[in-house]
């Protein structure tokens, strides 16, 4: 591989586009691929094995796009399979929960941190993992948020019942006094300002987006791969499943523009 290949982003479906948004922006050289597993979203309900499975089929299709680097753009799949991914490829593999975390512990003040999740990243405790190495003594709240995702899907972004689920969630973390809270799913970015309406401006929001986008051309530049070409990288949207319902609900996470979304096979 060298500096010219793109880099390869997978998630289970479109939440990913969001890390793929950041990366885009700061690094709009990069070529980027990226594989939206929509055949069998959602992984956040799923069993370790099934992930680690699912994680390798979707780097391989990566690899066979002679990608220099692997973004794992979903917290459950970067919680079950990172260590996983690394010991297995020779190239680079980056997950979102380090990022995360880092961000979370330069932060906070209080040292008292809130994560919500889906029930596969909170189970795995990869961000209480994480937190704790990079700081034993903080305080670690998480609550599993199942029901967030399909209300991203079927675009209730800012509605009221949203806002209520959201309260209801919040309200076993503001027990604790969380100023910092990390915002532990691809999908809950998109969720941002009804979050943050409900938790109010006291608490830190954690979008591991941003974080892992910063952690990308970090690992790129230590690695002598970032690409150095004055034009922009072309972006090329893959997924498993109907592409047409992809295209429409993926414009209103980027704005800019992609080549045509092609459905492929994994196997
Ligand atoms: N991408 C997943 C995550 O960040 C959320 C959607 C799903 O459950 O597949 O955990």
């Amino acid at each position: 591989v060298n500096e010219n290949n793109p880099i390869g982003i997978f998630d289970s479906g479109l939440g990913g586009l969001t890390v793929l948004k950041e990366i885009h922006q700061l690094l709009p050289n990069e070529k980027l691929i990226y594989l939206g597993d929509t055949a069998r979203v959602p992984y956040g309900t799923k069993s370790q094995d099934t992930i680690c499975r699912y994680s390798v089929q979707n780097s391989l299709y990566l690899l066979k796009h002679q990608v220099k680097a692997i973004v794992i753009a979903c917290n459950t799949a970067s919680s079950y399979s990172l260590d996983w991914l690394s010991s297995l490829f020779q190239i680079p593999v980056i997950g979102v929960i380090i990022p995360g975390a880092k961000a979370a512990i330069n932060q906070t003040k209080n040292k008292k941190i809130g994560i919500f999740g889906t029930k596969g990243t909170i189970h795995s405790k990869s961000y209480d993992q994480a937190l704790k190495k990079l700081d034993e003594k903080v305080a670690i709240s998480s609550v599993a948020c199942p029901l967030l995702v399909p209300l991203v899907e079927e675009g209730w972004i800012e509605s009221k019942i949203t806002e209520d689920i959201i309260n209801h969630y919040w309200k076993e973390l503001a027990k604790e006094g969380v100023d910092t809270l990390i915002l532990g799913c691809t999908h809950y970015p998109m969720l941002k300002t009804t979050i943050s309406k409900v938790v109010g401006d006291k608490v830190w929001l954690v979008d591991s987006a941003i974080e892992t986008a910063k952690a990308v051309k970090e690992v790129l530049k230590k690695n002598s791969l970032l690409n150095l070409s004055s034009r922009e990288g072309a972006i090329e949207i893959k997924v498993t499943d109907d592409p047409d319902s992809f295209g429409k609900l993926s414009q209103k996470i980027i704005s800019f523009q992609t080549n045509q979304i092609e459905k492929i096979n994994l196997d």
